[in-house]
């Protein structure tokens, strides 16, 4: 299969990795701006120049809002039955298996992370259902994970299924996203989709974004870089992009849970994407 860009680089190995409490960690900080308490005085700091950010401790929240919405969405209206959360977190919030679970009973969910933490706290909180399993992977090396016996348990990736993609990609380095983005893209088949959000750069109209990779980057994370609208749109490729596009996340598909008006809305963008497949009505 030919890729528009280079085999994934720069990830290293992760297997085994022992929890290190004394440096910051993506899911314990994320954890932290939630309001969680699976995180360290490491993770709190950089937590904390991230909130000093004025309006910034509302992106994780709208994150967390268009994820709900994004996956009731595909089971009520898209019918997908298998979804693939990848870098998906501590469970400091309801997870997308509940999510899932409101809507439909039947919905098979494994979530993927590199984080030794949130396997740790995945498995006790998760364990309970056959249908939900957390898998240790990273989503540089989307082959090894698409072929990940414990997710092909589950993900019979002959039929349709989504891949969620929040919050994880302004985690890699230019480059590296749109290579996951595109490795990730060439494994869906008709009918699969691929949800995407991340911070957004709109420019010198609203220097927070800039102040924001600062807090993350230069704060001790050591990632969390914002991103102009073209690299986002790129990251959906030729797949198709389910109505309204790519948007801020509350312009999404709102409910009555989302906030109408925020003044970081434009700070946090994201879209669905998928391949068409014949006789569906995707509006
Ligand atoms: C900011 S959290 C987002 C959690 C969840 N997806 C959400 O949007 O609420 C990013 C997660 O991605 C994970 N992550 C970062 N890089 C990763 C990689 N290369 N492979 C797998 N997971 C990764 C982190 O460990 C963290 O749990």
């Amino acid at each position: 299969m030919d890729f528009p860009f280079d085999a994934p680089t720069h990830c290293a190995p992760w297997v085994n990795t022992p929890i290190d409490t004394s440096e910051p960690s993506i899911a314990r900080v994320y954890d932290a701006v939630l309001g969680g308490k699976d995180n360290f005085a490491a993770d709190r700091e950089v937590a904390l120049k991230f909130l000093e950010v004025p309006g910034a401790q509302v992106t994780p929240f709208d994150n967390r809002r268009w994820l709900k919405r994004v996956t009731q969405w595909l089971v009520g209206q898209a019918r997908i039955r298998q979804i693939i959360d990848l870098g998906s977190g501590l469970p400091t919030t309801s997870s997308i298996h509940e999510f899932a679970g409101q809507v439909a009973d039947d919905v098979r969910v494994v979530y993927v992370d590199n984080d030794p933490s949130v396997l740790a706290h995945g498995r006790a909180l998760l364990a309970t259902s056959d249908n939900t399993t957390v898998v240790t992977g990273d989503v540089c090396d989307t082959d090894a994970l698409l072929t990940d016996p414990d997710l092909l348990n589950l993900i019979d990736v002959e039929r349709p299924f989504a891949v969620l993609l929040a919050s994880v990609l302004h985690h890699l380095p230019d480059g590296e996203d749109q290579r996951v983005a595109a490795h990730l893209r060439a494994h869906l088949r008709p009918g699969c989709y691929l949800a995407i959000a991340n911070f957004h750069n709109p420019g010198p109209s609203d220097p927070r974004a800039r102040a924001i990779e600062s807090a993350l980057v230069d704060g001790g994370l050591g990632s969390g870089w914002v991103r102009p609208w073209p690299q986002h749109r790129m990251y959906f490729g030729d797949l198709d992009l389910v109505p309204p596009g790519l948007c801020p996340v509350n312009e999404w598909r709102p409910d009555n849970e989302t906030p109408d008006s925020s003044p970081v809305h434009h700070l946090y963008i994201g879209g669905v994407g998928y391949r068409p497949e014949a006789g569906l009505d995707y509006s």
